[in-house]
């Protein structure tokens, strides 16, 4: 009955009929909601778009391309599995519905799906909802939470799943390039921080957030030296990050330890047409003051150097001079010694002289 239901075959007749709604595949934007206007001969279709979102008209599907609206399909839902069938056409009618009305997170169980908005200004996500969460407590466990999907919800669970079993928890975050990894990473961090010190006092407060600062300070130096700009996404992670968040048994939280892997050296030295090297090359390029560059014998233009000459220098949401100031903040932040922060930057000094090498063949 299922496959009937999905699709289509001998059932067709009856579970698409002229003026009933139906999904179908659309070329471009994959399974949309539509309306069907005419039944065609061989187990075809003209249907016409419902979809709000785009400028879809008129189109002949096929059975396969098609599947029912059953009752209950479109009600609104938080999580998908509450849907009445999961199939990718009410799975993506969902998801697509709530991210153009700023819905970007969905719970599907106990996984968080979320599609990136690029930007931060959507009003129920802003951090002043965060509390709301965090006063929940213990009992928002298991999927009860009376608060919207949210990536801090993830952290929730695992803060308090981590607190009331006594089990370590792990929080998986995987997607395309682009998609908000590193994004949502920092999100949980900061929920992780910020709940674990909800009903401690000013002080262990104030001690819990000097350590936050310090994780959260390791996000500008990694990503100088382990992001680059890619066709896309300008703040691509070049490596995988292990991270390991550790709280004492109070479940005040007490540090982080990262292990980067698989970082992409070949970058140094060459990257596509329209993408970048690693940010730290720009950042000191046009960050540095004339005697640092002096100092380092450099000259502030990046075309000037293998490894940082392109089509793409600048890039425009990327403000190389303003991060450059964070990336030496945060260094110091961390407590590096100022002679270890002229190492780091020497050696990206040795990289760029080094690729003005000249190689000549021996006569
Ligand atoms: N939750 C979010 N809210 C707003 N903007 C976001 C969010 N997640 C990502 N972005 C935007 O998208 C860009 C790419 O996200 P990023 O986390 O770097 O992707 P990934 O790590 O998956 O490659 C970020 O620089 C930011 O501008
Ligand atoms: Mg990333």
């Amino acid at each position: 009955m299922f496959k009937n239901l999905l699709q289509g075959g001998a059932g067709d007749q009856q579970t698409f009929v002229e003026g009933k709604e139906c999904f179908f595949k659309h070329p471009e934007h994959c399974w949309l909601l539509g309306l069907v206007e005419k039944v065609l001969p061989k187990n075809q279709f003209e249907i016409s778009s419902l979809d709000e979102y785009s400028k879809v008209g008129r189109i002949t599907v096929k059975a396969d391309d098609m599947a029912p609206v059953v009752a209950g399909i479109k009600e609104e839902v938080r999580d998908l599995l509450h849907l009445p069938y999961l199939h990718d056409s009410a799975l993506l009618y969902h998801v697509r519905q709530r991210y153009f009305r700023n819905q970007i997170y969905t719970n599907i169980g106990p996984i968080l799906l979320a599609l990136n908005p690029y930007t931060y200004e959507i009003p129920h996500y802003k951090n002043d909802r965060m509390p709301g969460y965090i006063r929940e407590g213990s009992s928002a466990l298991y999927g009860k939470s009376s608060q919207i999907p949210h990536s801090w919800g993830t952290a929730h669970e695992a803060y308090w799943l981590m607190r009331t079993k006594g089990q370590n928890q792990s929080i998986l975050v995987s997607g395309e390039s682009g998609a908000g990894k590193t994004e949502a990473v920092k999100i949980v961090l900061r929920y992780l921080a910020t709940c674990s010190t909800s009903q401690a006092s000013a002080a262990i407060r104030e001690k819990v957030q000097a350590i936050a600062d310090r994780v959260e300070a390791t996000s500008p130096i990694l990503e100088a030296f382990g992001n680059a700009c890619t066709l896309l996404n300008d703040n691509s992670s070049r490596f995988g990050k292990f991270m390991t968040v550790e709280f004492d048994a109070m479940g005040l939280f007490t540090g982080a330890e990262i292990t980067p892997y698989l970082l992409e050296k070949s970058r140094v030295v060459q990257h596509a047409p329209g993408e970048r090297t690693y940010h730290s090359f720009y950042q000191m390029l046009s960050g540095a003051s004339q005697e640092d560059l002096d100092r380092w014998h450099l000259q502030r233009d990046p075309q000037a150097y293998s490894v940082t000459k392109g089509k793409v220098v600048v890039v425009e949401t990327v403000d190389d001079v303003a991060d450059y100031r964070a990336v030496r903040e945060a260094m110091n932040l961390m407590g590096m010694m100022e002679e270890d922060e002229e190492t780091v930057y020497r050696v990206c000094a040795a990289i760029l002289h080094l690729s003005q090498l000249q190689f000549i063949e021996r006569a």
